[in-house]
């Protein structure tokens, strides 16, 4: 037994940071950010915090939903990285501006850019009989937290976020691997500013996921080619096709969506989700492998098998 999604949306904020921008900032240019991520602008948000954006993208996500599901829906996970206030809590904050029961199990959770798939593990123990729902809410605003002197860093994050509400499925079935490495000072925010060291991040995600990603699918019985789409933290568009070539898959089951938001952490899949609807593309699969990493280090993989189903209502 599994999970479908039955509804999604995003929310990026307006204002936004071009590479020509950084160019004035940092010493780096267009060419390199370009060739080394693949990003052109990123999306930052100004005035609007965490709960801001996660109610924006909530709202919409419900906009469609009927009342009896709403009613239905027994948990909610915010998950952010970057949120200022810490207490009380993003969840708490958004359950009346979304309309939803105070009944509801409602709490944030924080696994670096792995956190949206440790959400869905997380649900997916919740959903456990038809007419079972729960909602995820992904927001971040990194640019709170990036220094603009850092090259290594400003270079690559954006604010936003994405939030998909999700239903107990009898057709379809759920796999999950994770892992959790304890290697604080690879990604850490020490003071005021996100420090990593990017190049280990990045090798670890290129050694470490094609292989997990083929133990998944092996768990689940599907065969590489049979998956419709590689949903990957967009992190940076090389890592991607260094996964994808590593795989023999071709790129196009490898979307890089992120050219012009940037790495938001933990709403990148779930953005990316959205825009996939948008495209028709995640409509019409029925095997869905997604992908997070990052601090901690942390690493999460799913496989969402349709058993010749679409996994998206
Ligand atoms: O989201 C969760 C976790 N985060 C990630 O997954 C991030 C993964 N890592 C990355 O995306 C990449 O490592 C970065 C984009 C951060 C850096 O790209 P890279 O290809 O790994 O560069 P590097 O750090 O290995 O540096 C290569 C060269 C160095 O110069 P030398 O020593 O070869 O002369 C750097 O000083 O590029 C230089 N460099 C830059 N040059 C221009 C590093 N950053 C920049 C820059 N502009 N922004």
């Amino acid at each position: 037994m599994g999970i479908s999604l039955i509804s999604a949306a995003r929310y990026l904020p307006k204002g936004s940071l071009t590479n020509f921008d950084l160019e004035k900032m940092v010493e780096t240019s267009d060419e390199w950010i370009q060739q080394r991520t693949g990003l052109i602008s990123r999306t930052i948000a100004e005035d609007e915090t965490v709960a801001d954006m996660a109610i924006k993208a909530g709202v919409k996500c419900l906009e469609n939903v009927t009342p009896e599901i709403k009613n239905k829906i027994k948990v909610l996970i915010l998950t952010t990285v970057s949120y200022l206030q810490v207490v009380p809590h993003v969840a708490a904050k958004i359950v009346e501006p979304l309309g939803l029961n105070k009944d509801i199990l409602a709490y944030d959770l924080n696994a670096g850019c792995t956190s949206f798939i440790y959400a869905l593990n997380t649900i997916e123990r919740f959903l456990i009989k038809p007419g079972d729902y729960a909602l995820i809410v992904s927001s971040d605003k990194l640019s709170d937290y990036t220094d603009y002197t850092d090259r290594g860093t400003c270079i690559l994050l954006g604010d936003g976020a994405a939030a998909t509400l999700w239903e107990y499925s009898q057709e379809t079935d759920y796999f999950s691997i994770s892992q959790t490495i304890t290697n604080p000072e690879v990604l850490c925010r020490e003071g005021k500013y996100v420090q990593m060291n990017g190049a280990e991040i990045f090798k670890f995600a290129v050694s470490t996921l094609p292989g997990l990603i083929e133990e998944i699918c092996t768990k689940g019985n599907v065969a590489i080619e049979d998956v419709d789409l590689f949903l990957l933290h967009q992190a940076n568009a090389r890592i991607i096709e260094s996964v994808a070539r590593k795989l023999k898959t071709d790129d196009e089951k490898f979307p890089v969506r992120y050219q012009n938001i940037g790495n938001t952490s933990s709403p990148s899949i779930p953005i990316l989700m959205t825009q996939l609807i948008d495209e028709n593309k995640l409509q019409n699969a029925k095997n869905i492998v997604l992908a997070g990493f990052g601090a901690g280090l942390s690493l999460g993989i799913v496989l969402l098998k349709g058993n010749g189903q679409y996994v998206v209502k």
